[in-house]
């Protein structure tokens, strides 16, 4: 019987020893814990996640660059540099976890200022030379895509299948990408001059209104009537779009308005707005749907800072009725944050994608 037993035993102490074994090599670990850091613009960000929840994450805003109307990339550098190491603190007590817990760190490699980009992508470095843990880069706009994949904890949710379709609308792009895996993009289309949120933005700057333009504009939008005023839209082929001829217009309607009228602006702030804000929509679901009956994808996804706009989030919704499956980021995911880029961080960890000490920051970087 005792002969049974240490037989027994050393079959056991055997298995433990190669599921150990294997789990170091091939990264096959129950719990993953990844730290996100995103700092490509003016938002300083950290978050964790295990395995796909969100433990926590937190966001320093710059509030900095409201007086200057946009922001101001030497400011935004420095406050990152001041942010960085609070936000971190803050992120690991929320999540109750200790830096030796974490299995790698992800971090935005661009696209973005550069100056932002070398504050989040030095610390990441350090942290992983001091803790002795892997590095991830992250695509930024990757991060804003694959957002729909962050479940939080005890949320039963349903996440987009593949392939499917993303509208990415932010600051600095507009594209459709096709996603055929969390590894797998590529873009069907995309803006041949500025963004949507930079259409947003300048509008609003035209009118007088705080940076950032969007949110005001929403916000202003609902009181206002969305028929009031036609500005034209730009018949650009394909599933491409043009957002400065918009604009233009925009600004050349205002011009001739205010010669007769000063006050108009004041007068027709509401109406302006909301017609503003329904023309930018249609542009961007005219595509949407184009690309949808292109590819037979019947699957979408909305991406990106302006996908916080609830004329678009309610005009993307309504595409259910045509038999289309619509996927909203929660508001929280769509304005830059760092649990988006551990998101990403958590699918290269499981394909050993891990990222050298020498990558530099990139201003540009395609998804
Ligand atoms: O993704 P994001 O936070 O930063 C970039 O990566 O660019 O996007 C920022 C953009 C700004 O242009 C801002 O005006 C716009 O998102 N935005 C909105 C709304 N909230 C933010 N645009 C329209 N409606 C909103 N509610
Ligand atoms: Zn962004």
């Amino acid at each position: 019987m005792p002969r049974i037993a240490s037989i027994y035993i050393g079959i056991c102490l055997f298995f433990l020893i190669l599921h150990e074994f294997y789990a170091k090599v091939l990264n096959l670990k129950d719990i993953i814990n990844i730290l996100g850091i995103e700092s490509s613009c003016d938002d300083t960000s950290i978050a964790v996640i295990q395995n796909q929840t969100l433990l926590s994450s937190i966001i320093a805003s710059q509030d900095v660059h409201v007086k200057y109307g946009g922001v101001v990339p030497e400011l935004a550098s420095r406050a990152h540099q001041s942010n960085i190491i609070p936000v971190l603190h803050e992120t690991l007590i929320k999540a109750d976890i200790k830096l030796n817990d974490i299995d790698a760190i992800a971090y935005t490699r661009g696209p973005g200022l550069l100056g932002s980009l070398l504050v989040g992508t030095s610390f990441a470095k350090g942290l992983s030379i001091g803790i002795q843990k892997p590095l991830i880069e992250v695509n930024h706009l990757q991060g804003h895509v694959l957002s729909h994949f962050i479940a939080e904890k005890d949320e039963n949710k349903e996440f987009p299948e593949f392939p499917h379709l993303c509208l990415l609308i932010s600051g600095g792009h507009t594209q459709i990408i096709k996603v055929s895996s969390p590894y797998q993009f590529e873009i069907l289309g995309t803006t041949i001059d500025d963004a949507a949120g930079e259409a947003f933005d300048k509008a609003a700057k035209v009118m007088g209104l705080e940076y950032p333009g969007g949110p005001v504009i929403d916000k202003l939008a609902q009181q206002g009537d969305a028929h009031k005023f036609k500005f034209a839209k730009p018949k650009i082929k394909g599933l491409n779009f043009s957002f400065s001829g918009l604009k233009t217009s925009f600004l050349y309607f205002i011009r001739d308005q205010i010669k007769v009228n000063p006050n108009f602006i004041q007068e027709n702030i509401n109406d302006l707005c909301a017609s503003y804000q329904r023309t930018i929509t249609e542009m961007l679901i005219e595509k949407m749907i184009m690309a949808v009956e292109q590819y037979n994808i019947q699957t979408i996804t909305l991406g990106g800072g302006v996908s916080a706009n609830s004329e678009i989030r309610k005009a993307f919704t309504a595409l259910q009725n045509k038999g289309i499956k619509t996927f909203l980021p929660k508001l929280k995911f769509t304005t830059d944050n760092a649990a988006m880029i551990a998101i990403v961080g958590y699918y290269k960890y499981l394909n050993n994608d891990f990222s050298s000490l020498a990558s530099p920051p990139l201003a540009r970087f395609s998804i």
